[in-house]
């Protein structure tokens, strides 16, 4: 059921890669409630993912960036701000990958160039993002920008590997921007802690830590 609570707003959705992304369902869920909505993500994601279909079904438009490029984000918000007809409500930065995790290198023999490669993708770009849409004045005032963290960025998951790492800067990211944008435009910035799930992402995260963590917090429950 619908009840039009973003109707009138505009918004960023960044991270959609398939129907299992948590952006995918987000979009899905914006555009329900009145949301007019740009999807982005990188050129190769547009490529070998499902994206174009999700943009199809919201009637809406696929803007390709690489959210670590400072000059691709300039023209995401650019564009975003031409097709939607004016300045943002709220972005969605739900981006995350680690090299790393993804070749199975364990956090005692990390490869330096692949965990520069997991801060920028995953924690950096979100700097990034917001340094842009801050110097281009693309957001309205009282807007939102949420981003996606992890309970890794407090305590340890065997397996998570280098991305406890890059959730922990997003976080800190989050606390530090949040107070500027706040301060100098009245925008607000989260960070969202989203428990295990079945995506292309999530595949990284050790099934049998996530098993015993939701136990405990059963337990404590
Ligand atoms: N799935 C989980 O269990 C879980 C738990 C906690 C947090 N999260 C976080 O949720 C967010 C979304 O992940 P997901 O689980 O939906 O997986 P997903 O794989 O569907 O989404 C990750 C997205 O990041 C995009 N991406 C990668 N590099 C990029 C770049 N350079 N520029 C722009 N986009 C880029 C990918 O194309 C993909 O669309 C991530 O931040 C992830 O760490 C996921």
């Amino acid at each position: 059921m619908s009840y039009n609570l973003l109707k009138g707003k505009k918004g960023i959705i960044f991270g959609a890669l398939n129907a299992e992304s948590i952006a995918w369902k987000v979009a899905e869920k914006a555009y329900e409630e009145g949301a007019t909505i740009v999807l982005t993500n990188t050129a190769m994601a547009l490529r070998m993912g499902e994206t174009q279909k999700l943009a199809e079904k919201l009637n809406t438009k696929v803007i390709a960036a690489d959210a670590t490029n400072v000059e691709e984000l300039k023209n995401l918000f650019e564009e975003s701000i031409e097709t939607l007809g004016g300045k943002i409500d709220f972005v969605l930065h739900s981006i995350g990958m680690s090299p790393n995790v993804r070749k199975g290198h364990e956090y005692d023999a990390l490869n330096y160039n692949y965990l520069t490669k997991t801060l920028d993708v995953s924690a950096i770009s979100f700097h990034k993002m917001m340094q842009v849409a801050k110097e281009m004045d693309a957001i309205n005032e009282w807007g939102s920008i949420v981003a996606l963290s992890y309970v890794a960025a407090q305590r340890t998951f065997d397996g998570y590997g280098d991305m406890a790492d890059a959730k922990a800067l997003i976080e800190s990211i989050a606390r530090s921007f949040g107070y500027v944008y706040g301060r100098d435009k009245k925008v607000r910035v989260n960070t969202v802690s989203q428990s295990p799930t079945p995506t292309t992402a999530g595949s990284g995260v050790n099934s049998n830590h996530c098993r015993k963590w939701s136990k405990r917090i059963y337990r404590l429950s």
